[in-house]
């Protein structure tokens, strides 16, 4: 049904969990001698924090916030909202942020910069996908499993007014689908 939708497979299945393997490798040597603190931003992480947790191979904990910055469009609003908090205390953690994309970078470095304010030792970004041709503000995750084009992609955790996030893959949506 979902798939009707799709004008083009962006990254596969099959790369997607090649990428969390690369990136769960990474992170469990970076991160060896510490006990990290892994921080999902929601919606969009679920998928992708899913598959990444199960290849970091280190004593970690995990907490959630979530952020919305797009409100269900294809646009960003320019305005970043944080709609549920942690319900930790991150002072001298070592923070590890699992995203879906970094785009305009807005939400990002509002989060990163927020930690640090309260007190985290190092803060990191892991995202599935990077937009720099996106980005309004300036902004480097470390951790990056692909860098796309500036186009409009779903699934795999990426929305288009709250659907698609269970497409197993990300996709290029046909323009008629947000153009109706
Ligand atoms: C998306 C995505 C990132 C953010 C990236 O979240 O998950 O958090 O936008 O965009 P930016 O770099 O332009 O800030 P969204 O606010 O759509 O919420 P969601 O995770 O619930 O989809």
């Amino acid at each position: 049904m979902l798939e009707k939708d799709i004008l083009k497979v962006l990254v596969s299945r099959e790369e997607i969990k090649e990428i969390a393997v690369k990136l769960g490798n990474q992170l469990t040597e970076d991160y060896k001698d510490t006990e990290p603190l892994v921080i999902g931003l929601l919606n969009g992480c679920v998928p992708f924090i899913g598959v990444l947790l199960g290849e970091i191979d280190l004593y970690l904990d995990i907490a959630f916030m979530d952020v919305s910055s797009y409100h269900g469009g294809t646009q960003t609003t320019g305005e970043v909202k944080i709609l549920m908090d942690l319900q930790i205390p991150v002072t001298d953690r070592d923070i590890i942020i699992v995203e879906d994309i970094v785009d305009s970078g807005r939400t990002l470095k509002l989060v990163t910069e927020l930690l640090y304010f309260r007190g985290a030792k190092s803060v990191k970004v892991v995202t599935l996908l990077d937009k720099p041709l996106g980005r309004e503000v300036e902004f480097v995750p470390e951790y990056v499993g692909v860098t796309i084009p500036k186009e409009f992609v779903v699934g795999f955790g990426l929305d288009y007014e709250d659907k698609y996030r269970n497409l197993p893959y990300v996709g290029v949506l046909k323009p008629e689908v947000y153009n109706k």
